[in-house]
């Protein structure tokens, strides 16, 4: 995404990117009917069958089937399509959905976003005097550092809420495409913020969470069929799939081609989106601007039709990023294709609906043409109108009536907001336990740094407008007299000339808050970084002004990606460490409520932070995901590096201690074989021990085995603390080219000082201790796996035995 960003990256921007030259990609603005007009309904309706709308537009309801609520789904699609013309059909099938006045039909704008609260960024949602903002929750990736499932969902439920409510004064659409969960897969990739990290399981997690906590309605999560469960506003998993490189040395995301090995297609990339669809149940699937082995995402009719709506079973539609299809046809020139061939392809794929003009534009000539038939279009059209109805848009939805204005921005939304940010801030050094301060030891404090007073840069990309905002130095001139010094002109850190009023600061003053870090100039949306240092003179600023500062220093940076700051790692001066992703409206809030111990720190890193030195070692358009020995490339993510790092995947420190005590655990699954099982060939490293039967398809088992692991978290230090218990499974020893270990489970528990909790888990054998092969089978090797719980030392082995 998305036309509108490329649009802002250009204008801010034009000097530094090659890749805007060629933006043709047509600003949102210009659409024919402007947003006022294009927002799905305004004061005259609230939903589209009300017989006074139809006396209205001269036309008598009751014979139209579509609205006959007593009629299933599928049967009042079916009537609704078939009762348009062709022209009329193509017409709607681009975000700006133009709709049929002559059947009763509105025009409908598919296209907002809300990947952490509602966001003007699609033109389906704007802000105005009724609603002049919304609830801004910190970026995605600082939330995902909270390991939280239920913070996750309850954020869903909020933001879909404010969207609901804004839907029903007209500033906004019921489908969202958020949330983003590619797998970061390469530290330097500039949409990092969007995401929730490097583990395909936790992000697969989080996707399944945040969807449900925007679409379910209370009390119609299980609904028998999921064609017509009801939903609170749609949501969208995007983009799928591989896409994760957006400009790198003038590799553009438009140009791309992810070389993906199935192997790390099944093992990797797919895995997120397969969990938002089948654990989620999730009402759209976004395809991306990349091609994937040469063939453009939204053009596969694998990935799209054969994979997400049949063997996933998506209920649903399939939207393109926007103005794929003309990437398609422009940049990847993919097979030569006319603009018809083009929307012909991506329709027969699977592709039901195109952000863009294309289908709108091309679509009756390719018909005419006899490239694509009339009911391809029609299929399409049945997938966007159910989840249309599911959403009430055509009868109403008498739950959500009554939310307004006064259910936005409310106290406890800007709470839920500030609590995402303390429990996703990650501590990352704590020396001689200088944190938390005292505020009464420490009366006059230096905050100083790029992002000491940070506002809009704590509210990441894909924002609305926030119901306020709460820099660092409002939030912590609360607790004591601020001296404020940016010490550098901005971000990028151009020269030294501001340090010097910066290290006054901190000689003067009883303690130093350095706020420090990166910022969209760095990483954004179309810009990856080529290296992971901070910019500029921030270096120069961080330790200067620790060398002199009277009292303890204390660093916070702010960031998505991993930053190289062994330099302030290793410097005694400074204290401690925290990092604070982008922390959302209450950031600055947030961010003293730790330093001062109101909330003791729980956040865990959701991805690797390397040292500078490993994005010399590879290319970041190589996708391999293990390490690639002949080239000197090393692994990537947790799971397939072992060399050293600044910060692994998972750190992340407290202001207390827990100790593990492991309860209970089942060590050995036995799998009864009969004659239709065939043991499968694994390949070993030289010399290791080689089972007589090392492998079983999963897909042979009947996967039924489960093991249980109950571990007691004991607090046992001084205060309150809330510690994430992190499970990974390791395959046995001696199994060539697999993982190192991955995360098969995590709770974060919050426990008091003194006491302990339980925490119980429950594994799928086969989910947990799979393996994915060289040829992208799933197999479940036999012998000596070993669960470790977190980083703690603790672990124990499980053996996996098949008996004929
Ligand atoms: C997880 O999030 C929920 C919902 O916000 C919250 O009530 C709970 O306290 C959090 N759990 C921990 C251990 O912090
Ligand atoms: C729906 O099913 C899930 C899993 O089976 C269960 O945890 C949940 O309580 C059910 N919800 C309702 C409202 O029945
Ligand atoms: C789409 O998938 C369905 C079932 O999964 C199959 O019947 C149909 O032929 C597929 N269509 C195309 C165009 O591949
Ligand atoms: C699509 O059609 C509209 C209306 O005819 C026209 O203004 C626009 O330029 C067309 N866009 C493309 C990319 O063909
Ligand atoms: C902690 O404090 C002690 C005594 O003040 C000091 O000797 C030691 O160097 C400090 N350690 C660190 C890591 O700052
Ligand atoms: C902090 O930033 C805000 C917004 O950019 C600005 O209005 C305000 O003047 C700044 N505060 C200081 C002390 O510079
Ligand atoms: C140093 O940076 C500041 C802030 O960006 C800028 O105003 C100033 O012109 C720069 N000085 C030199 C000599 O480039
Ligand atoms: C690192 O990248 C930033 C921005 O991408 C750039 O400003 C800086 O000069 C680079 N630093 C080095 C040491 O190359
Ligand atoms: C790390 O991986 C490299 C490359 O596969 C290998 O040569 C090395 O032995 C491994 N090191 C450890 C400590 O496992
Ligand atoms: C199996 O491992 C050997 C050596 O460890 C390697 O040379 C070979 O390519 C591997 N085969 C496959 C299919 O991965
Ligand atoms: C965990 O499992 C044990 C034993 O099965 C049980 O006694 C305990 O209540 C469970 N604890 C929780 C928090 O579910």
């Amino acid at each position: 995404m998305d036309r509108v960003l490329n649009l802002i990256l250009c204008i801010g921007l034009s000097v530094a990117f090659v890749s805007c030259a060629n933006a043709r990609i047509v600003p949102t603005n210009s659409s024919p009917l402007g947003h006022d007009d294009a927002t799905p309904t305004g004061s005259n309706f609230t939903h589209v069958c009300d017989p006074s709308r139809f006396d209205q537009l001269g036309l008598d309801m009751s014979i139209f089937g579509y609205c006959d609520s007593s009629l299933p789904y599928n049967v009042r699609v079916k009537d609704l399509v078939d009762r348009m013309t062709l022209a009329e059909k193509v017409r709607q099938l681009g975000d700006l959905a133009y709709g049929v006045p002559r059947i009763g039909l509105p025009k409908y704008e598919w296209w907002s976003e809300a990947l952490h609260g509602v966001s003007n960024v699609g033109p389906g949602t704007f802000f105005d005097d009724l609603v002049p903002g919304a609830t801004s929750f910190p970026p995605v990736i600082l939330t995902a550092a909270s390991f939280n499932e239920s913070l996750w969902k309850k954020i869903g439920q909020a933001v879909s809420t404010e969207a609901r409510a804004m839907y029903n004064l007209g500033r906004a659409g019921l489908t969202y495409w958020s949330p983003n969960v590619n797998v970061v897969r390469d530290p330097r990739w500039g949409r990092t913020t969007e995401t929730p990290g490097e583990d395909p399981f936790v992000v697969g997690k989080y996707a399944a969470n945040y969807v449900r906590g925007l679409q379910d309605v209370e009390g119609h999560e299980n609904y028998t069929d999921l064609n017509s469960r009801p939903l609170k506003i749609s949501s969208c998993c995007k983009h799928y799939a591989a896409y994760d490189v957006d400009n790198w040395m003038g590799v553009d995301r438009f140009h791309f081609n992810a070389r993906a090995a199935e192997q790390d297609m099944v093992e990797t990339f797919l895995r997120p989106f397969e969990m938002c669809v089948k654990e989620g149940d999730v009402s759209s699937v976004m395809c991306s601007y990349n091609r994937v082995n040469g063939i453009p995402t939204c053009a596969d009719a694998r990935l799209l039709n054969q994979t997400v709506r049949g063997e996933w079973d998506l209920h649903g539609y399939i939207v393109s990023d926007c103005d794929s299809i003309e990437v398609m046809v422009d940049n990847h020139k993919f097979l030569g294709d006319t603009k018809e061939d083009a929307v012909a392809r991506t329709l027969k794929a699977g592709l039901d609906l195109d952000c863009g003009v294309y289908y709108t534009n091309f679509t009756a000539n390719a018909v005419v043409q006899g490239k694509v038939r009339e009911t391809d279009i029609d299929k399409s059209l049945k997938n966007l109108y159910v989840v249309l109805m599911r959403l009430g848009f055509f009868d109403g939805n008498p739950q959500y009536k009554s939310l307004g204005k006064d259910d936005v921005c409310t106290d406890q939304n800007i709470e839920l907001a500030t609590e995402a940010a303390r429990e996703g801030i990650v501590l990352l050094k704590n020396d001689n336990d200088t944190l938390p301060l005292n505020s009464a030891n420490f009366k006059t404090l230096a905050v100083v740094g790029p992002h000491a007073n940070a506002t809009t840069v704590m509210l990441g990309n894909y924002a609305g407008v926030p119901c306020q905002i709460t820099s660092p130095i409002d939030a912590f001139s609360k607790h004591g007299e601020v001296n404020y010094k940016m010490g550098c002109g901005e971000v990028a850190c151009r020269n030294e000339s501001l340090i010097f009023p910066a290290m006054e600061a901190a000689k003067h003053s009883d303690a130093t808050i350095i706020v420090a870090g990166l910022d969209s100039s760095v990483e954004a949306e179309g810009l990856d970084r080529d290296n992971l240092t901070l910019p500029g003179y921030q270096t120069q600023l961080i330790n200067q002004v620790a060398k002199v500062a009277k009292g303890p220093v204390i660093l916070v940076i702010m960031s998505a990606g991993g930053v190289d700051i062994s330099f302030a790692k290793s410097n005694t001066n400074i204290k401690a460490i925290l990092w604070a992703g982008y922390p959302g409206e209450e950031g600055g809030r947030a961010i003293a409520d730790v330093v001062y111990g109101h909330h003791n720190p729980g956040g865990r890193l959701p991805l690797t932070w390397h040292e500078a030195n490993y994005v010399d070692m590879l290319p970041m358009t190589s996708l391999r995901l293990r390490p690639v020995d002949e080239l000197g490339y090393p692994g990537r993510t947790y799971k397939f590096f072992n060399g050293s790092t600044v910060y692994p995947f998972g750190y992340g420190l407290s202001y207390t201690q827990f100790n593990y005590k492991l309860a209970s655990s089942k060590r050995s699954i036995h799998v009864k074989l009969n004659k239709y099982h065939h043991c499968r060939e694994l390949n070993y490293t030289c010399g290791a021990y080689r089972p007589p039967c090392p492998a079983i398809h999963i897909e042979d088992l009947e996967c039924k085995d489960h093991f249980d692991v109950e571990i007691e978290v004991q607090n046992v230090g001084k205060r309150d603390g809330s510690e994430v218990v992190i499970i990974y499974s390791k395959p046995p020893e001696g199994i060539a080219a697999t993982y190192i270990k991955q995360v098969i489970g995590f709770k974060r528990v919050f426990v008091a000082a003194g006491t302990s909790e339980k925490v119980n888990f429950s594994f799928n054998a086969c989910q947990s201790l799979k393996v994915v092969d060289y040829a992208a089978n799933s197999l479940l090797p036999a012998g000596g796996h070993t669960i470790i719980v977190g980083d703690s030392g603790v672990s124990f082995p499980i053996q996996v035995k098949f008996d004929h």
